[in-house]
């Protein structure tokens, strides 16, 4: 790694913003100006460099593809209404990326490569930051394999990229989830814990099914015996039963979601009562049949929270009522916007001013 962070800028002649519809975002299909790039190669992160976003050559042996070293994240940047640029939690992303690096044999990044390399690319791009309500500056961090070798061990070589879309919210609407008894995303000592390309691959089919029966998205079940409920593809897993908010505890199975920790502490600092434990099923449905299943929702960076609006299990579908403004759901939806934008005191610490 070298001493001082070092980082080459090559800016774009001509910036393309002026082609953006920013009242018409579409979530992950606009890319800012720019992306920052730092190779590994000889067990150092070297050529660090901001340049025009746009296409990387590939070779067809590059391990990446073949053997699926890869590994992203998901943050988000936002302008404040005094005009400041701030991240959400930025030094989770960072632990969260080298924990999946660990998991996945590939190297981790040093705190100068990933914020650094993050806050300067914000910098530059910072013009993409959309201000309208609900939407931001999408970051997405990734790192893969770039050996160009196809004997099965780790690659030698890496590739650490980060380029930033402008977005709106990912659901647009309530969400219809299924909950999923067949197919499995992860099991005990899998990789379901790491931020890797293949948890995500592996749940496009079952996910396409469900998707064919009319629902949105899956409610994923534990591997062994499908009872309990775990995270949704895209997003953690919320619930309030009876007053109190519950979500099912990260370990190997379930991703640690940075939205879903703060979710987790803003119940506390609401007066909720706080359940991170278990939950199955059963549990759910009958909650549902005796009207103490208040509220469900999903928890994600790119979903920030989104109300679910069916559960289907077993042929039938559990409709629930919309989310009010009164809800825990829209309360804590409403305070991290505001966060965001710098109305509300930052008690915990969670911004990050990119200067
Ligand atoms: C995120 O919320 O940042 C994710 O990576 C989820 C992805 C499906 C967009």
């Amino acid at each position: 790694m070298p001493e001082t962070l070092d980082i080459l800028i090559q800016p774009v002649a001509q910036s393309r913003i002026e082609e953006v519809d920013f009242q018409n975002l579409v979530f992950g299909r606009t890319f800012s100006d720019h992306m920052f790039i730092a190779e590994y190669d000889q067990g150092q992160w070297q050529d660090l460099r901001i340049v025009p976003y746009g296409k990387i050559g590939l070779d067809p042996a590059l391990m990446a593809l073949h053997y699926g070293q890869s590994i992203f994240e998901g943050m988000k940047a936002f302008r404040t209404d005094e005009g400041k640029t701030v991240l959400f939690r930025p030094e989770k992303n960072w632990a969260r990326m080298n924990k999946s690096a660990r998991r996945m044999c590939m190297p981790e990044l040093p705190e100068e490569v990933f914020m650094g390399g993050i806050k300067q690319l914000i910098q530059m791009d910072q013009a993409w930051i959309p201000t309208q309500e609900g939407s931001s500056l999408y970051i997405r961090p990734f790192m893969f394999a770039s050996d160009e070798y196809i004997g099965m061990r780790p690659s030698e070589k890496y590739l650490f990229v980060v380029f930033t879309c402008p977005v709106a919210a990912y659901y647009a609407n309530p969400v219809r989830v299924k909950i999923e008894s067949h197919f499995v995303r992860a099991a005990e000592g899998g990789i379901g814990a790491a931020k890797t390309a293949g948890n995500y691959a592996a749940s496009m089919y079952p996910a396409q099914l469900a998707q064919k029966a009319g629902y949105d998205q899956l409610v994923w079940t534990d591997a062994k015996t499908h009872e309990f409920v775990e995270e949704s593809g895209t997003m953690n897993l919320g619930f309030v039963i009876n007053g109190n908010f519950i979500t099912p505890p990260t370990g190997d199975t379930i991703l640690d979601g940075i939205t879903r920790m703060s979710v987790l502490q803003l119940a506390k600092d609401f007066g909720l009562g706080v359940e991170e434990r278990r939950v199955s099923v059963k549990e759910i449905i009958q909650a549902h049949q005796n009207g103490h299943l208040e509220e469900a929702f999903g928890i994600g960076t790119a979903a920030t929270i989104s109300p679910v609006q069916c559960i289907g299990y077993e042929g039938q579908d559990y409709e629930l009522a919309p989310l009010t403004e009164q809800s825990f759901g829209m309360r804590a939806k409403k305070y991290l916007t505001d966060l965001c934008k710098g109305r509300v005191k930052d008690n915990h610490k969670w911004m990050t001013e990119v200067a």
